[in-house]
């Protein structure tokens, strides 16, 4: 079935019928050509060469242009060979599209014209023909990986999985609300912040070079904005960069990532928001899966076999039921493991990412939620369980196969004189009057979760560094360690 787009361009194709033939070519994209139902004259494609093989008889290209991971054979006369027609030039073929002797492919491009638009020195170019480059070696070119398989299939798939996730918070009655970049808030009270100030370029004495009157940073929640966005419009949310000064060169921290944050009002259990992970979760899979099967199935082919993530283990997290455990059943689980880990289990510590994987593959490999952590453990707007000796809070964890936490979230504490004594403790209550505030005001019992979208990729396609399910890498490490 064609698209909207490429029924556009067949719509197109008739009404140039009547032009004169030079202006008459249709521009089709390579999804478009190929998906195409019947053979059509005088159609147009721009792309980058994938391939060259030039026979006696007859030149065959591959071009690709983005628009699907297959490329577009084109079929040519010899003497449309030119010096500049190389691997990784970009080209403007004309000709009549026809039906495919080969079984593999639905269409061909049969070439009338062929025109370089840019050429490519194949020497220096670091991709190679034909081969299939490790992602650590393409890593190195971050402005040359996205014309390789990998790195395609990878950004279309981002594409696809952020048009999902806006669908299903849009189709669910959420608003999106654009929480700000540059914010004086820490919202996970953990210190891990960068801080805005102006370049000292304008060599200014020190105290004259502060740009705002308050610290600022680069947000790592939007959260507490949405909250305040949820006194208003019940059910909320947000997907943008999020930004962690950690120190971490691990394989799921990155410094810029995108996260997904939703906020519901008039929700006293953690099993609502829990229902809202899992179906997003859920749904965004589903869409990615039927919108980009071609694309998955190269990371699950190629890139992820080692780690066993394929379409049938994904089929199964989608099948089941998540789990639901407490924080004190995980530490009990993981005290009577016959494994042994670095960091010992112990109830009041934070779980590692040894135990959050072990808590899975107890599971069966099906998203666990992790209930009720230790008070001590969370950020000061989880809300208070009251409950002893252990004392707790309203907070949950999702865990997945190989990734560990995909998810944080929490019933907020909406009772006044709880949060007002908690942030006393804390000597915040100055910088979060406004917070209070929302107490004060209507306040009504919300919660809400944040999801990392890079996480979030690397479980679906079961890629090992989240460097690579990114764009571009260049700052998405502290070169400190
Ligand atoms: O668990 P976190 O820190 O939760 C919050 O920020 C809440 N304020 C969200 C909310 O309730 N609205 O972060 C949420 C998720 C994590 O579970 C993880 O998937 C991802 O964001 N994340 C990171 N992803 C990549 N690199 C990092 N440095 C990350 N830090 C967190
Ligand atoms: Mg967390």
């Amino acid at each position: 079935m064609l698209g909207a787009r490429a029924r556009g361009g067949w719509q197109a194709l008739r009404r140039c019928a009547s032009l004169p033939r030079a202006q008459r070519a249709v521009r089709l994209r390579v999804r478009e050509a190929l998906g195409a139902r019947e053979p059509a004259g005088e159609v147009k494609v721009q792309g980058w060469v994938r391939s060259v093989r030039s026979q006696k008889e007859v030149l065959f290209l591959h071009i690709n242009d983005g628009s699907s991971l297959e490329s577009l054979q084109v079929v040519a006369d010899p003497s449309l060979e030119n010096r500049d027609l190389t691997f990784g030039s970009a080209v403007e073929v004309q000709g009549k599209l026809v039906k495919s002797p080969h079984r593999m492919q639905n269409m061909e491009l049969k070439a009338e014209t062929i025109r370089v638009v840019g050429p490519c020195d194949t020497w220096s170019f670091p991709l190679k023909m034909k081969e299939r480059h490790a992602l650590e070696y393409v890593r190195q070119f971050p402005h040359l990986r996205c014309r390789n398989n990998t790195l395609g299939s990878l950004l279309r798939i981002r594409s696809e999985a952020t048009a999902a996730i806006h669908s299903f918070f849009q189709d669910n009655g959420y608003v999106h609300i654009h929480t700000p970049i540059i914010t004086s808030n820490d919202c996970e009270g953990a210190g891990e912040l960068f801080q805005i100030e102006r370049s000292n370029e304008a060599r200014e004495p020190v105290e004259k070079t502060h740009f705002f009157d308050v610290p600022a940073f680069l947000t790592v929640s939007g959260q507490l904005h949405l909250e305040v966005m949820a006194g208003a419009f019940t059910h909320v949310f947000t997907f943008g960069p999020t930004f962690r000064a950690e120190n971490s060169q691990s394989r799921r921290h990155l410094s810029e990532f995108y996260m997904v944050e939703a906020e519901l009002s008039f929700t006293e259990s953690l099993q609502d928001i829990m229902q809202v992970m899992e179906d997003l979760f859920k749904t965004t899979t589903h869409t990615v899966l039927s919108k980009c099967p071609h694309d998955v199935e190269l990371f699950h082919k190629y890139i992820a076999p080692g780690r066993k993530v394929t379409n049938d283990r994904l089929e199964q997290m989608l099948k089941n039921k998540f789990v639901i455990i407490s924080y004190n059943e995980a530490v009990e689980i993981l005290k009577q493991a016959s494994q042994t880990f670095s960091f010992k289990p112990e109830w009041g510590c934070d779980l590692q990412t040894e135990h959050e994987k072990y808590l899975v593959k107890h599971c069966g490999e099906v998203p666990v939620f992790v209930i009720n952590y230790p008070y001590n453990l969370k950020p000061f707007y989880m809300r208070d369980n009251e409950d002893g000796p252990q004392h707790t809070v309203a907070a949950v964890d999702l865990l997945v196969s190989g990734i560990g936490e995909l998810c944080g979230g929490s019933l907020r504490e909406e009772r006044l004189p709880f949060l007002e004594s908690r942030l006393q403790r804390l000597g915040l209550t100055d910088a979060y009057q406004w917070y209070l505030d929302l107490r004060k005001f209507g306040s009504v019992p919300h919660g809400g979760f944040g999801m990392g979208f890079e996480r979030y990729l690397q479980c679906i396609l079961g890629v090992d560094n989240i460097k690579d399910v990114i764009p571009f890498p260049r700052f998405s490490h502290s070169c400190l360690l």
